[in-house]
């Protein structure tokens, strides 16, 4: 395996990510997002293409340019984002969460445009499906790879995240990097081996992700 080209690593394995943010709307042009930047599913989906992988790039909203020799399935909502994975998940090898899910959808969503009427408008939200919970119950022959927004770097939030979804990898990144062009982590399997990749862009993180899965 040492001997194999970067080309060749993951010939014949099909790799599924997903990316970006989602949006749950409140009415037909209102809508509750983050600001995920999508750059960590575009570098594994280009070093996972680089290692000769197929790759499938379940992609919510952002601005990363498309890379060439991708399957891109462009979705917006959760439940769109759900549908579009578990299309794809039984014929994968290695499937990468790491789009940021919208936690909660609005309770009511408006056919039209809301109208404004009171000086407050209360918003009531209820839970929206948990994408790799879903996944991680039906997983079989897949490595299922999530990943772990934590504030202060919380390895224990992580580690339960990793046994409630039924993960064989979770991915450890501090919020301070969101949206930008570099990342550091924290790889953690499920006998809690921690493989600690210090700050560096997220081209090489990823590389280092993908490397440690296979
Ligand atoms: N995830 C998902 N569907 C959701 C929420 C999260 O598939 N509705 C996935 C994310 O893509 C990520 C992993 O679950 O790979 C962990 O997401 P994170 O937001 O860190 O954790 P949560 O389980 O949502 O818990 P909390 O936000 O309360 O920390
Ligand atoms: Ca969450």
């Amino acid at each position: 395996e040492l001997y194999l080209h970067a080309g060749e690593r993951l010939k014949g394995k099909k790799v599924l990510v997903s990316s970006g943010t989602t949006r749950v709307y409140l009415d037909p042009i209102r809508y509750i997002a983050n600001t995920s930047s999508g750059k960590m599913g575009y570098e594994l989906a280009r070093q996972a293409k680089l290692m000769g992988a197929d790759v499938t790039l379940v992609n919510g909203p952002n601005q990363m340019p498309k890379i060439y020799g991708i399957n891109y399935v462009d979705v917006e909502t959760p439940e769109q984002m759900h549908q579009a994975m578990l299309a794809a998940f039984a014929d994968s090898d290695y499937v990468f969460m790491s789009a940021a899910v919208s936690d909660y959808k609005p309770k009511e969503v408006s056919d039209i445009k809301i109208k404004k009427s009171d000086d407050e408008l209360q918003l009531e939200l209820a839970r929206s499906i948990d994408i790799l919970k879903d996944l991680g119950s039906k997983k079989t022959t897949q490595k299922l790879i999530g990943f772990a927004a934590e504030d202060n770097n919380h390895e224990e939030h992580a580690q339960n995240k990793l046994s409630k979804k039924n993960l064989d990898y979770i991915v450890l990144n501090d919020l301070s990097n969101f949206g930008s062009d570099e990342n550091a982590v924290k790889i953690i399997d499920q006998q809690n081996n921690i493989v600690e990749v210090k700050q560096a862009a997220k081209a090489v993180i990823a590389k280092k992700i993908i490397e440690t899965v296979i």
